[in-house]
C-alpha cells in the first residue's frame, strides 16, 4: 500500500507572521505542495494563532484540491470553525501555550467528556476524526474506545532519539500493528525529516505521514539560490 504524504504548511505562516505581512502565503504554498504530489494539506490553527490564522483556514478549506487535515485542540471557537468549514479530516491535538511545538500526544485519561463531545460534533459535521496519541498500547486502547476511525501516532520520541531510535521504532511498530488490529487507520508524524523518515515509512500499517518543518526547511534552502538571483536581477534592472 503506498504511503500518503500530507504536508503541514504551518511554518510557511510562521515566516509570514514574523513580519505580519502577506508573504509567504501558506495557501499558495499548499497549491505548490499539491502540484508536487502531496496527497493532502495539514494545518494547525493554534489557540495562540502563532502561525496559521483563521483566514488561512477559511481559504484552505475553499482552495485545497486534495484534502485538508485541520489540526485543532478542543477549544470551543476553533471547534465551531471546524464544524462550519467541514475539512475532510480533523486531527485533535493537545495544546499548551508555552510549548514550542506539540510535545506529546493527547492525554486520553483526562477530560474525556469534552473530548467525546468534540469527537461527536465533528463526526456529526461529516468530518473524519483522528486523535494524535503517544504510541503506547494504553493510548491505542483508549482511542479505540472513543470510537474514532483513525489515530496519528506521535513520532517525537523516535525523532528525538534518532539515530539511536531502535526502541522508539519498535514502540511505533507495535502501536501501529495493535491499532490496525483494532480496526483503526494509522497515521504518524512529528519531527520526521529526510534523514529519519525511512524506517517509519517502512512500517506497513502506517498509511499516512504528516510532515511539516523539515519540508519547509528544505524548501527555504533549495529556494535560496533562485531567490537571491532574482533580487540581484531586480537591482541590475534598476541601474540599467
Ligand atoms: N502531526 C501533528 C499532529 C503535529 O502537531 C505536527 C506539528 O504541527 C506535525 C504532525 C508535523 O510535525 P513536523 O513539523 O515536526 O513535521
Amino acid at each position: 500500500m503506498p504511503m500518503r504524504l500530507y504536508v503541514n504548511i504551518d511554518h510557511v505562516a510562521t515566516v509570514r507572521q514574523a513580519r505580519r505581512t502577506d508573504e509567504p502565503d501558506p495557501v499558495a504554498a499548499a497549491a505548490l505542495c499539491e502540484a508536487a504530489g502531496a496527497d493532502g494539506i495539514t494545518a494547525h490553527l493554534r489557540e495562540d494563532r502563532r502561525h496559521i490564522q483563521d483566514a488561512d483556514v477559511i481559504r484552505l478549506a475553499g482552495e485545497v484540491r486534495t484534502v485538508l487535515n485541520l489540526e485543532l485542540a478542543t477549544s470551543e471557537e476553533i471547534v465551531q470553525l471546524a464544524e462550519r468549514l467541514r475539512p475532510f479530516q480533523a486531527t485533535l491535538v493537545p495544546e499548551r501555550r508555552e510549548e514550542v511545538t506539540t510535545e506529546g500526544g493527547l492525554d486520553l485519561g483526562h477530560n474525556v467528556p469534552r473530548l467525546s463531545e468534540v469527537i461527536r460534533r465533528l463526526t456529526g459535521a461529516g468530518i473524519r476524526v483522528s486523535l494524535f496519541i503517544d504510541p503506547t498500547p494504553e493510548s491505542v486502547a483508549r482511542a479505540r474506545d472513543l470510537g474514532v476511525p483513525a489515530i496519528e501516532l506521535h513520532t517525537g520520541r523516535y525523532a528525538h532519539a534518532w539515530p539511536h531510535a531502535d526502541a522508539a521504532l519498535v514502540e511505533l511498530a507495535a502501536a501501529s500493528a495493535l491499532a490496525r488490529r483494532q480496526g483503526l487507520a494509522v497515521h504518524a508524524g512529528h519531527g520526521l525529516t529526510y534523514r529519519n523518515v525511512h524506517p517509519v515509512a517502512r512500517i506497513a500499517e502506517i498509511e499516512e505521514l504528516n510532515i511539516g518543518h523539515s519540508i519547509v526547511s528544505r524548501a527555504v534552502m533549495d529556494g535560496m539560490v533562485v531567490a537571491v538571483r532574482e533580487m540581484r536581477e531586480a537591482l541590475r534592472a534598476a541601474r540599467r
